[in-house]
């Protein structure tokens, strides 16, 4: 079976909307035909100031999201990216085929290191899509289900894949972006124009999975609305209207064309009250699972064990050809 691995950072207390129905909910789905590893990004998360308990916090509570939303840890690796080392010693690697420029390119790393002043951002966030990139090659991944905004470190990861195998062995596989074109980049709701993203927005425009249900209902009525009447797809014109159109239709699957056709002429008052109870019915239950889980912290511990073992054993073999082939004195 092919293989799929993706991570999350444990960076908000909840997970949002976009993390979702951009990636994990595919990462649901791909578990039943793939070979699945799923981690937690804590090494990531410390690219930015975190708060320890926070952080721990957060850390479990993502654990448990996943395993609410339907990753089944009998069939799913689930863990913690510092359980594994491997990923910052390939990461290391990696890091010393990789240009300073072709680094410097990086997307996001402008956006993050902007907002946080000139000079203040630390070299991990600079180096974040190298261990991202040690990540992803450990596990010789077919798939990494993803959103848009990642598209830019998987062709990082596939030119430093192909680079290591062209200047030592063949020894990894170029993976391939599993990103639904549908629920790529889901929009904030107060300003949809930009992405729904943990770090950039207010939280008036973030759909969090665990919000109180009617705190959530409240921002999808008060979510921003085009000029105009129609109920109408066309991100160009109407980005709030398409953006709840997206949302609902990969909630209920009912395709775009046929809600269009629902909602002709009606208003979009109607719309939003809809969606705010299509989105309420999913998250209650979720929410629930999450918070009985998070009471469970024995069985979290032991499903993060477990994943760790099985994906520390894959990493470890890889890392194992990697050091061998650039040259270092395996140990006695
Ligand atoms: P992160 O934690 O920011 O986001 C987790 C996943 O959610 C997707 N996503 C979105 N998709 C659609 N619309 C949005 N508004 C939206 N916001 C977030 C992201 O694309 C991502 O798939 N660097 C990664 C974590 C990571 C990783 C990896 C992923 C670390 N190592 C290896 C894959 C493979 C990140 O910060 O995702």
């Amino acid at each position: 079976r092919p293989r799929v691995l993706s991570g999350i950072q444990p960076t908000s207390d909840s997970f949002h909307f976009g993390n979702y129905l951009g990636a994990t909910r595919q990462w649901v789905d791909l578990q039943r035909d793939h070979q699945p590893f799923f981690f937690i990004a804590d090494q990531h998360a410390i690219t930015v100031e975190q708060d320890p308990k926070v952080l721990r916090e957060r850390t479990l509570r993502a654990a448990a999201q996943l395993v609410a939303m339907g990753i089944d840890p009998e069939r799913s690796a689930i863990f913690l990216q510092s359980h594994v080392p491997a990923h910052a010693q390939l990461g290391w690697v990696l890091s010393c085929l990789t240009g300073f420029g072709e680094a410097r390119r990086m997307t996001q790393f402008k956006d993050k290191s902007l907002k946080q002043g000139e000079g203040a951002a630390s070299v991990g966030l600079f180096t974040y899509p190298i261990l991202q990139a040690a990540d992803i090659l450990l596990y010789r991944p077919h798939y990494v289900p993803v959103g848009e905004d990642q598209r830019q470190h998987l062709e990082l990861t596939r030119d430093l894949a192909q680079r290591f195998n062209s200047r030592y062995k063949k020894t990894f596989r170029l993976p391939e972006p599993y990103i639904l074109k549908a629920t790529a980049k889901i929009a904030d709701l107060q300003d949809p124009t930009s992405k729904m993203s943990k770090s950039g927005s207010a939280t008036s425009g973030i759909i969090f999975l665990l919000d109180d249900p009617k705190v959530t209902a409240k921002k999808i009525r008060s979510a921003v609305t085009d000029s105009g009447t129609d109920i109408r797809y066309d991100p160009e014109e109407k980005p709030g209207i398409s953006n709840l159109l997206s949302i609902y239709s990969a909630l209920t699957g009912d395709t775009v064309a046929s809600l269009e056709e629902q909602y002709a002429g009606r208003m979009y008052g109607d719309l939003k009250k809809d969606l705010a109870d299509v989105v309420v019915d999913f998250v209650t239950p979720f929410r629930e699972r999450t918070l009985e889980l998070l009471e469970d912290q024995a069985y979290l511990m032991q499903v993060l064990a477990r994943g760790a073992a099985a994906a520390g054993a894959i990493a470890e073999a890889t890392l194992r050809d990697v050091y061998q082939r650039v040259g270092f004195v395996a140990p006695p």
